[in-house]
């Protein structure tokens, strides 16, 4: 019965977020290079799970061992990496929390710098246990005079993607995960067969809009063969490149028309990251990109749909809610500065949440 909105409940399917404040994905490029979630992925994921987020993205994990974005990459490439995650998973269920997963290919984004180090440019090298003559594509374009030449994905390649994608949904669901979201964003290889500007195939694969979906869409069936129909499926699109004569805001409209009949529960609306010199980005503002995801909700009213990029506060959030413009709001930068972000934001709003029963005592409106 709670008036603001944001902490109000959502029901997708068989989960219901308590609130509909959600955790994006955020690599922490941690691993020990073997893809497996560690002691370090306990502790930052078990902090979230402790402080009331309606749901949690774990961050990109890749499904190939060349699709990570950097050697340090979480990833579901192989059977033997389950074990960990069902420990990682069930270490957030016990804390109360959902347990969302993004699943991703970096494509010709792979390779990329440890971001660990500081002022890396540029692919990790071979001796940094990168893989930079591997990297594949739709096209052979590389990122910039920095990256090397990706290869160009034959069909046989596709199949074996695509089968990867689904076999990575499988080990998710194995190993607990409420909710898969596909990486379809920021420039990484679904969203580089989206766009005209990174894909310049001439097979059925690349030209028309129809032929630049058809990798998305397949990720999708593929995935639905081995993701439960009961749990939800997200997917998140950078909903334009910010470049003339590239994917556009129009285009992610008429493709979550499509996804949506294909069981898509909800699109997470970001922006931009294709091509860094090309883009031409505008002031980054709060909320720059919320206008994204109101046009995706205008044009697509039963597809849920999720705003993200400098929602920073709660009043900006409820407003967003409030005005129509999403049905919940994700949350990056500020979970990474403080982890009690939907704490803060619920006495800021005035609405009176659960805390972690050990750190009640710490509440300053209930000393
Ligand atoms: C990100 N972002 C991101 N996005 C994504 O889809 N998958 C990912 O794994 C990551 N990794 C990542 C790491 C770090 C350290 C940052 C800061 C960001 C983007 C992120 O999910 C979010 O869209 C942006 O940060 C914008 O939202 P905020 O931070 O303004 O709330």
């Amino acid at each position: 019965n709670c008036q603001v909105k944001l902490f109000q409940p959502l029901n997708i399917k068989n989960v219901t977020l308590k609130n509909r404040l959600i955790v994006a994905p955020m690599c922490i490029f941690s691993t020990h290079s073997d893809g497996k979630p560690n002691s370090l992925h306990l502790i930052h994921y078990g902090n979230l799970a402790l402080r009331g987020a309606g749901l949690i993205i774990v961050e990109a994990t890749a499904v190939q061992e060349i699709g990570r974005i950097t050697p340090y990459d979480l990833g579901l490439w192989s059977d033997e990496q389950i074990a960990p995650f069902k420990a990682l998973v069930e270490n957030m269920h016990f804390q109360g929390s959902l347990a969302g997963i993004q699943l991703a290919h970096a494509g010709r984004k792979a390779s990329g710098p440890n971001e660990l180090l500081r002022n890396q440019k540029g692919m990790s090298t071979i001796e940094e246990g990168g893989w930079p003559e591997k990297i594949v594509a739709p096209s052979p374009i590389p990122v910039d005079n920095d990256w090397a030449t990706p290869n160009e994905l034959n069909k046989e390649q596709i199949k074996q993607l695509i089968n990867d994608f689904a076999n990575a949904a499988r080990r998710a669901n194995e190993a607990g995960f409420d909710v898969v979201e596909i990486h379809a964003a920021h420039g990484y290889l679904i969203h580089q067969f989206l766009s005209p500007i990174t894909n310049k195939r001439t097979d059925e694969y690349g030209g028309s809009f129809e032929n630049r979906i058809r990798l998305c869409l397949e990720v999708i069936e593929g995935i639905k063969t081995q993701w439960p129909a009961e749990k939800p499926l997200f997917i998140r699109f950078s909903c334009t490149d910010f470049i003339e004569n590239g994917w556009n805001i129009q285009e992610t409209v008429k493709l979550c028309t499509i996804i949506k009949k294909m069981g898509i529960d909800v699109v997470d609306c970001s922006a931009g990251a294709l091509d860094g010199r090309l883009q031409n980005l505008p002031p980054l503002v709060p909320g720059y990109q919320v206008p994204y995801a109101h046009e995706v909700k205008k044009q697509n009213p039963d597809m849920l749909v999720t705003a993200v990029g400098l929602i920073t506060n709660g009043k900006q959030a409820e407003e967003i809610l409030q005005n129509d413009y999403a049905d919940a709001i994700t949350v990056g930068r500020s979970f990474l500065r403080d982890s009690s972000t939907v704490l803060n934001w619920a006495d800021e709003l005035g609405v009176d949440i659960e805390w972690p029963c050990q750190y009640s005592r710490a509440r300053i409106s209930k000393n």
